[in-house]
């Protein structure tokens, strides 16, 4: 029997009781999703798994895109990602540097992401303790707690999310070997627009989605207006009331909800501190469908 064990933060969830080795039943996925609705942030730990399997339960959830490079694909299953310090022969497995500042997923897309699902492989110890830990922050707490004239000035705002903004500051920072998109590269990731406010599809709860990572544009107001509004969300939405820390094990799948959650991964570790995960990356192109709402939330 599947369990839900609530962790003692804001975020977070346990989950105990599943081998995702087997199929998913409907039954444990339902319990999942509506677990995702209420902690956001799940942790299965003591997963043994083969890339395929990492695969076929994010595609229980919807579409999973790849990367804009097509590089760093695992050989077996090419719907998961590589995400890692280590090279063989002087060259990266994976991506090194994904994530390494406050964002949300496929903001970018007119689709949106939907959920991240990561299987922890190898994790740098130091001292008996992880690094790499991912941090995470309440996106429903950030909108609850906007002051009412802020909920009043947003309500109806949209803003424009462009995967170049968080690509050229990682190209920006010292030491980074990422190269700036080409332009086909652009071209394959165009902008999208998306309102500052969402109602949840699971939870029904408000969620702020605005990010620093990918927001750059609030739409149809003047430029200095859009700064200032950016400026404010983002400094409210990232204080540490509203952020969960997760420190990794080997054996975790983690999967979190893009659409109520900001994230960043902590570059606390060296080059002789191995850290290696599989990823799927799932787009919200079911989860906001009537028919998905039937199937799987509306109560049987
Ligand atoms: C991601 C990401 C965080 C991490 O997979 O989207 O940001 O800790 N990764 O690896
Ligand atoms: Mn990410």
């Amino acid at each position: 029997m599947l369990r839900i064990e609530p962790h003692d933060a804001i975020l977070g969830a346990t989950i105990h009781g599943l081998d995702l080795r087997a199929p998913l039943s409907d039954a444990d996925f339902r319990t999942l999703l509506r677990a995702l609705g209420d902690h956001c942030v799940l942790r299965v730990p003591a997963q043994a798994l083969e890339p395929r399997h990492v695969a076929d339960f994010s595609l229980r959830f919807g579409q999973v895109q790849t990367s804009v490079s097509g590089k760093y694909h695992h050989a077996e299953a090419p719907q998961v990602g590589i995400l890692s310090n280590i090279k063989r022969g002087g060259v990266n497995i994976g991506i090194p540097d994904a994530g390494q500042d406050w964002h949300t997923d496929m903001s970018y897309t007119a689709t949106r992401g939907f959920i991240n699902v990561l299987h922890a492989v190898e994790v740098p110890m130091r001292d008996g303790r992880p690094l790499g830990d991912t941090l995470f922050a309440d996106m429903r707490a950030a909108y609850d707690t906007l002051p009412e004239a802020w909920k009043a000035r947003i309500e109806g705002l949209s803003a424009t999310h462009d995967f170049n903004v968080f690509w050229q500051n990682m190209v920006n920072r010292p030491g980074s070997t990422r190269p700036p998109l080409t332009a086909e590269e652009r071209a394959k990731r165009p902008p999208a627009t998306h309102p500052l406010v969402l109602r949840h599809p699971i939870s029904g709860r408000r969620v702020l989605y605005c990010n620093p990572g990918y927001a750059e544009r609030v739409n149809s107001v003047g430029e200095a207006e859009s700064a200032e509004i950016l400026d404010f969300l983002f400094r409210h939405q990232l204080q540490p009331r509203f952020q969960y820390a997760f420190h990794w094990a080997v054996g975790d799948l983690l999967l979190w909800d893009h659409l109520a959650t900001l994230h960043t991964a902590i570059a606390d570790y060296t080059a002789d501190e191995p850290r290696l995960m599989h990823r799927c990356q799932v787009m919200a192109d079911q989860v906001f469908q009537p028919e998905f709402r039937r199937q799987w939330l509306d109560a049987a």
